[in-house]
């Protein structure tokens, strides 16, 4: 495993992060796992090197939290980094039970704690934005969950460029702990965030650990199979994202053929181009196979020159924004 500094948070990651969402059986996800195969998953990463879990509240309605709290308990804690997440109501009609408002925020952060059966969140990040609540009303009840030892870093997912760079012009004039990792809807079919939000990261020393770094599959097998595995059957955004515009199919085609020519996997391909690209710290994978944790694993290993990477990128062509919602 290698591992990397997580920007200006200093902490220990492996350059591979676990994504959460797939554990903890879903009532509204059907090709989530179940308590015991997740934790062969988990495991399995664990024994690979891989120290930086991600979760959420709402991945399986608290499941995920649990069940990781759970694995973690057999091993060594401190060695790990585990983010987790506020925002997304966990029943959609109870009032206060999402937003970033000091009370939701207190409240989820206690009940992802209880979960987690630990004291303090290396990294709490907030899940989207919220338009309903000033940003100074949330930075302020994150900074204290920092000061109260709940919390020790804070990040965002998938804000807008303009709205990162307000919480950070925030945080700095009242003097509050900022966010310092975005987690973003970043691969090489999906490549907006060039445009605005990776180059104000790079600027702000702000680490960058994207989300669906497969594009949900779309990168690890041909177009035309998508719907050739459990997920891909059924995972309705993999088909509403817009993988498949601009130049999407081209991007899917390349894959194929530069991955054949490597004697590599597409997966493992889409992989090491993340790995090649300087703001990114650690993509965060979603699988539910031990044998796909192992090729990603062999992904950081793949070399690729500069054509390989113009290569891939070339028929990129810009589409409509998607996963800010
Ligand atoms: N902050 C946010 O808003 C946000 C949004 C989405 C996701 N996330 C985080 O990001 C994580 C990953 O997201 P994701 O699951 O959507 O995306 P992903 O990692 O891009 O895609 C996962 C898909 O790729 C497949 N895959 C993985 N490795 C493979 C391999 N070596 N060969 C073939 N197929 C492979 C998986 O199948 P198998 O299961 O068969 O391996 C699964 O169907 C989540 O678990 C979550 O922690 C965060």
């Amino acid at each position: 495993m290698q591992y990397t500094t997580l920007g200006s948070t200093g902490m220990d990651v492996s350059r591979i992060c676990l994504g959460g969402a797939s554990f903890g059986t879903s009532p509204v996800r059907e090709w989530v796992l179940d308590e015991e195969e997740s934790r062969e998953i988990i495991e399995h990463a664990i024994d690979l090197g891989i120290n930086f879990i991600d979760t959420s509240n709402i991945y399986s309605y608290g499941e995920s939290e649990r069940i990781i709290g759970d694995v973690l308990t057999e091993y060594n804690r401190d060695e790990f980094v585990i983010t987790s997440k506020v925002f997304r109501p966990l029943e959609e009609e109870t009032p206060n039970s999402g937003g970033l408002s000091r009370k939701a925020i207190e409240q989820e952060l206690d009940a992802s704690l209880e979960r987690l059966g630990i004291d303090t969140i290396d990294l709490y990040e907030i899940h989207r934005w919220d338009d309903q609540t000033p940003i100074e009303v949330t930075l302020n009840a994150l900074d204290d969950s920092v000061r109260r030892g709940k919390v020790r870093y804070l990040g965002a997912c998938s804000t807008r460029a303009y709205q990162l760079a307000n919480a950070l012009h925030t945080s700095d004039k009242l003097g509050l702990e900022p966010f310092r990792v975005m987690q973003n809807h970043y691969n090489l079919a999906y490549r907006e965030e060039e445009r605005e939000m990776l180059p104000l990261c790079d600027e702000e020393d702000i680490a960058v650990t994207p989300w669906s770094p497969l594009a949900r599959g779309f990168l690890a097998r041909p177009a035309r199979s998508l719907d050739s595995t459990k997920r891909g059957s059924v995972d309705s955004l993999l088909y509403n994202r817009p993988y498949r515009e601009g130049g999407g199919e081209e991007i899917n085609q390349r894959v194929q053929e530069l991955a054949q020519e490597k004697g590599v996997s597409m997966a493992q391909l889409s992989l090491a181009w993340l790995f090649h690209k300087e703001w990114v710290d650690a993509p965060i994978l979603g699988t539910t196979s031990v044998e796909h944790l192992d090729d990603a694993v062999e992904a950081l290993s793949i070399s690729l020159t500069r054509s390989d990477l113009e290569y891939l990128e070339e028929p990129y062509q810009p589409v409509r924004e998607s996963g800010l919602e």
